[in-house]
């Protein structure tokens, strides 16, 4: 066995193709971009080129590639410690813990910690069950809670089909979609205001039944919807009075995305389970957590927790986070989303006044959706719904003409995301919306 060294592009992208499983692709049909290098909000290719990355990867890369103060901390944990295992209390685990309970609020004061988001579901359907009694978990159809079986069951979009039939229990409700509100949004609106829509629900499977309601507080990959105002409090009403809990999936809303630590804090509302992941240190070293409330913490300390990861609360992980938290607060990073937020409001409006095929924009902080339509009366979208192949092909050349002249756009279907890291500046946010309103002008 010989390790290849230095090798350039077109190598990489040929062992690639031999022996790499990408994610929910087709395989024959994607050229993965050979990315050499990336520091704050681009990453470059092996030509030299340049990208401004408007989606933080996966929307994770909340800080910004390579911030020194994360890449040192892991260095130093590295040369300290790189791994033990999670029956073992470590101070690296344990102030991460310490600082979650601090940045979340409420109550929200003890972590499972997982490698990503899904797991970080699969423990809170899990531990809604077990501790409710109850069996069935109530999801809504435009979300996406994770790839393990209990999450991409929960989640609504067809990444679930080739899953199913999927964990049994899980029940669908619709969203507060207002701008394709499937109810057809009178006013007051029975699914856009949260409660009546959830009732009916519980009426038809016995609220006694139901263990949680999970849900994205702001949607992400399904098309940033944003619920309406009041919406969030009406759900959590509801879960109060039937003694169901609340499982916000803060995943991709979370640390910092929407202009707030966590987006349930635009609405005052505290889950009994948040589930976190990517922003948390931005993916430097995957981790995820499930974060609960005293009571659950407190109902759980005599109880076995039959739930456990080799890599729970991995220290490289911790580290990673710890630093990258103590650098929003110095740098101010969460209030940057804030104001850049109104930045980018601004600047899809003007899209939006100029561009016909802008139906809709939405978001919160750094947060955005751009709904693209063919026709703004009708609101017909400019792809369909699970849109690939040919019936994809406008989105794919917006996608396609924008990483041209050097930005990365992500889109599902119809909507392309507007969320760069969270350090981004002005002049940053000015040249990726210049690109987009050229590539919008032209396609
Ligand atoms: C809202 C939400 N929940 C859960 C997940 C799953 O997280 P992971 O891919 O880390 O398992 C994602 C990933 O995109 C997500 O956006």
């Amino acid at each position: 066995m010989a390790v290849e060294a230095g090798l350039d592009a077109q190598r990489i992208q040929e062992l690639d193709r031999q022996h790499v499983l990408h994610s929910w692709s087709v395989q024959s049909q994607i050229t993965p971009l050979p990315v050499a290098g990336a520091e704050g909000r681009y990453f470059w290719d092996y030509d030299g080129k340049r990208y401004l990355d408007f989606a933080s990867q996966l929307v994770n890369v909340n800080i910004g590639y390579q911030h020194p103060k994360v890449v040192a901390a892991i260095k130093e944990q590295a040369d300290r410690l790189t791994t033990i295992g999670p029956p073992m209390a470590h101070e690296t685990r344990s102030e991460l813990a310490r600082l979650i309970a601090e940045v979340t609020p409420g109550d929200l004061t003890m972590s499972f910690f997982t490698n990503g988001g899904a797991e970080a579901n699969e423990n809170a359907i899990k531990l809604a069950r077990w501790y409710t009694g109850r069996h069935k978990i109530v999801a809504r159809y435009r979300s996406y809670h994770g790839a393990t079986a209990g999450a991409i069951t929960a989640t609504g979009d067809p990444r679930r089909w080739p899953a199913e039939p999927g964990i049994p229990g899980i029940v669908r409700a619709l969203d507060p979609y207002t701008y394709r509100c499937p109810a057809g949004h009178p006013d007051p609106c029975p699914v856009c205001t949260g409660a009546p829509h959830l009732e009916e629900i519980l009426q038809y499977e016995g609220p006694q039944n139901v263990a949680a309601v999970i849900m994205e507080t702001i949607v992400g990959t399904n098309g940033v919807i944003v619920p309406p105002d009041g919406y969030l409090q009406a759900i959590r009403e509801v879960c109060d009075r039937h003694g169901i809990l609340l499982i916000l999936d803060e995943v991709m809303a979370g640390f910092g995305r929407s202009g707030k630590w966590f987006a349930c804090e635009h609405w005052d509302v505290v889950p009994d389970i948040m589930t976190v992941a990517k922003g948390i240190n931005s993916g430097y070293v995957p981790l995820g957590a499930m974060v609960i409330r005293e009571p659950l913490a407190e109902w759980v300390q005599d109880k076995y927790f039959a739930g456990g990861l080799t890599y729970s609360g991995h220290v490289l992980a911790c580290a990673a986070a710890i630093a990258s938290i103590e650098a929003f607060g110095e740098e101010g990073i969460v209030e940057n989303s804030a104001a850049m937020g109104d930045v980018v409001a601004d600047g899809l409006a003007r899209l939006q006044e100029k561009h016909e095929a802008i139906g809709e924009i939405r978001g919160k902080g750094l947060f955005w959706g751009i709904e693209l339509v063919r026709d703004r009366a009708t609101r017909e979208p400019l792809v369909p719904f699970n849109a690939s192949g040919e019936a994809f092909a406008p989105v794919a050349r917006i996608m396609k003409a924008a990483m041209e002249r050097g930005l990365y756009l992500m889109t599902h279907w119809n909507v392309i995301m507007i969320c760069p890291p969270l350090t981004i500046t002005r002049e940053e946010l000015d040249e990726g919306l210049g690109i987009l309103d050229e590539v919008l002008q032209e396609n």
